[in-house]
């Protein structure tokens, strides 16, 4: 293929945006892991089904370092650990701080002109580090969280109307977290705002589903969480890029003044195309929207400032 994306962490995440990728025939993916053999595996069986599934995507694995992804297109990052019982916060921060800093300053000097879509958790304070560390441009390091929270808000109101979920939009501002705010003046079937759909009890009940749509999965799966749709949101923004699609899309983005925020990642609705984030969309909030807007960039805040007392 002509374009090229390194998938860095092969784990579940990982290994469904590579097949996603491949499956699309959108680039040659290359998978990196630290698990001996875990990426080498995972790309000989995706490249396996290659016959199967029709495409001519390569896709080659590495658990030996970072060569292999020279001269990528988009980076998506996936690595690191998730919450176990009994860590902190704080404890999670700095493991997957460390991790990600290892992890962008080896990709970044294989590839210095990628674009770095942002995977790992905690989001907006990972997309922090990444930046810091990349010296890249704010166009060229974004998070992914707001594609995955719009589109499980489009599945909810699709079901709860019995519509195509074709038929929908959302929009979901805000942290990738419990603050986040989905905004149902925004969000529309078939254009008409679901605020004239149903009634207001309905929709605080999707608004809160999809906030907490993280952990109603971890809550099923018990040993992990969310990664089809996690890894649907992450092509979905390398698509948008890799194809110069200009769409238009909630993404954790730098803002410097918009929205009243300075100096943050926080989602908002941005242009994505070939050249990463081309525009912040200023959208009109009502007082009470910016105010959560507010408080969601607040938490991120919090959690950047601890990220920065751990060193
Ligand atoms: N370099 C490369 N890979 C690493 C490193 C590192 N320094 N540290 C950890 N990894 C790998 C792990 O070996 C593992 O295979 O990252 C992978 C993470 O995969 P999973 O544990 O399966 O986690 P996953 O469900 O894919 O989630 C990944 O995405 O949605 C977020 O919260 C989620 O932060 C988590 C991330």
């Amino acid at each position: 293929m002509e374009k090229k994306v390194s998938v860095i962490g092969a784990g579940m995440v990982g290994g469904t945006c590579a097949q996603r990728l491949a499956e699309k025939e959108l680039c040659d993916v290359v998978l990196v892991d630290i698990i001996d053999g875990l990426p080498e595996g995972k790309a000989l069986d995706l490249a396996e089904a290659a016959p199967v599934e029709k495409h001519d995507a390569h896709i080659t694995g590495s658990s030996k370092g970072y060569a292999a992804t020279a001269g990528s297109d988009i980076i998506i990052i996936t690595s690191g650990v998730p919450r176990k019982p009994g860590m902190s916060r704080d404890d999670l921060l700095a493991i997957n701080s460390k991790i990600m800093k290892d992890v962008v300053s080896k990709v970044a000097k294989e590839s210095p002109n990628a674009i770095l879509i942002i995977v790992a958790n905690p989001l907006d304070a990972m997309c922090h580090v990444a930046f810091e560390t990349s010296g890249f441009p704010k166009n060229r390091v974004m998070g992914m969280a707001g594609a995955l929270d719009s589109a499980r808000f489009r599945y909810f109101i699709a079901e709860e109307l019995k519509v195509s979920v074709e038929n929908t939009n959302a929009f979901v501002l805000g942290g990738h977290g419990d603050t986040m705010v989905p905004l149902p003046r925004y969000s529309t079937v078939a254009g008409v705002p679901i605020t004239e759909l149903m009634p207001k009890e309905r929709i605080d009940a999707l608004c809160e589903r999809t906030a907490k749509g993280g952990g109603e999965i971890v809550s099923l799966l018990k040993t992990g969480s969310a990664f089809f749709a996690t890894a649907s949101g992450a092509v979905q923004m390398a698509e948008a890029i890799l194809k110069d699609k200009k769409l238009i899309v909630p993404c954790a983005t730098y803002l410097e003044g918009e929205y009243g925020i300075n100096n943050l990642f926080v989602g908002v609705p941005v242009k994505l195309g070939k050249n990463g984030v081309e525009e912040v969309m200023q959208i009109k909030l009502t007082p009470e929207e910016d105010a959560a807007l507010k408080k969601s960039a607040a938490a991120v805040q919090e959690l950047v400032d601890a990220m920065k007392k751990l060193g």
